[in-house]
């Protein structure tokens, strides 16, 4: 089979180093998964259709919260079958710290203009709601016909403002978590799945 070499084919100094790569380099620094990659996808799958029906007969404008969103906005968009039109948002709430500051600064902002417009704003996760307070209120302002927030994570019992979020995806314990778009220090972003970090995986940074 031509542009495939098996092990045997291989010498010794060759082998033995395919041999200490791990099969996945990415989770080496996982404690433990709190949302498996085939629950996340049903979800998405469930909130897409409530999604589909909520807005049947309108022309729905999803806004991403960058950077967390952009995996959640890429999967979830795909299972709402209206005509739509995604626009990104970029925020920061954090700095490499796992502690929120309160202090939210518009990075990027949008390529719309909201009035009239059905407006669902895509976030990775509520922890204090702070960043989903500052940002729908600043919506608000620019006179959309409606706004609504989808999170797909949502921390039990820990925010500190009121929020009406109609939809969440799963609330989950107050621990910090990684993947599915969630960083820490802008890494784990890719893991498919979302879960807690090895506390040794904090110090290298
Ligand atoms: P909030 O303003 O405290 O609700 O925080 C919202 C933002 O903080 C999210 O959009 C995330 O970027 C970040 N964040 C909050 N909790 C976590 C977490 O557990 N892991 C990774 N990022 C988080
Ligand atoms: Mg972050």
């Amino acid at each position: 089979m031509e542009g495939q070499v098996a092990l045997s084919d291989l010498d010794d100094s060759v082998r033995a180093s395919a041999i200490d790569v791990p099969t996945d380099a990415r989770e080496e620094d996982i404690d433990r998964i709190v949302i498996g990659e085939q629950e996340l996808q049903d979800k998405l799958r469930e909130l897409g259709e409530q999604i589909t029906e909520d807005y049947a007969g309108r022309e729905l404008l999803l806004i991403g919260v960058l950077k967390g969103a952009f995996v959640l906005m890429a999967d979830l968009s795909r299972h709402i079958r209206l005509p739509l039109e995604v626009d990104f948002m970029a925020v920061a709430s954090y700095g490499a710290a796992t502690k929120t500051s309160g202090v939210v600064r518009i990075l990027k902002d949008l390529d719309h203009d909201l009035e009239g417009r059905d407006v669902l704003l895509i976030e990775d996760i509520i922890d204090s709601g702070l960043t989903i307070n500052y940002l729908l209120k600043n919506l608000r302002g620019r006179r959309p016909a409606s706004l609504e927030v989808c999170a797909l994570l949502k921390k039990t019992g820990i925010q500190r403002v009121p929020l009406d979020v109609k939809y969440v995806g799963f609330e989950i314990p107050p621990d910090f978590v990684v993947g599915y778009g969630l960083d820490f220090a802008e890494r784990f972003r890719n893991l498919p799945y979302v879960g807690v970090l090895r506390p040794e995986a904090y110090g290298d940074v």
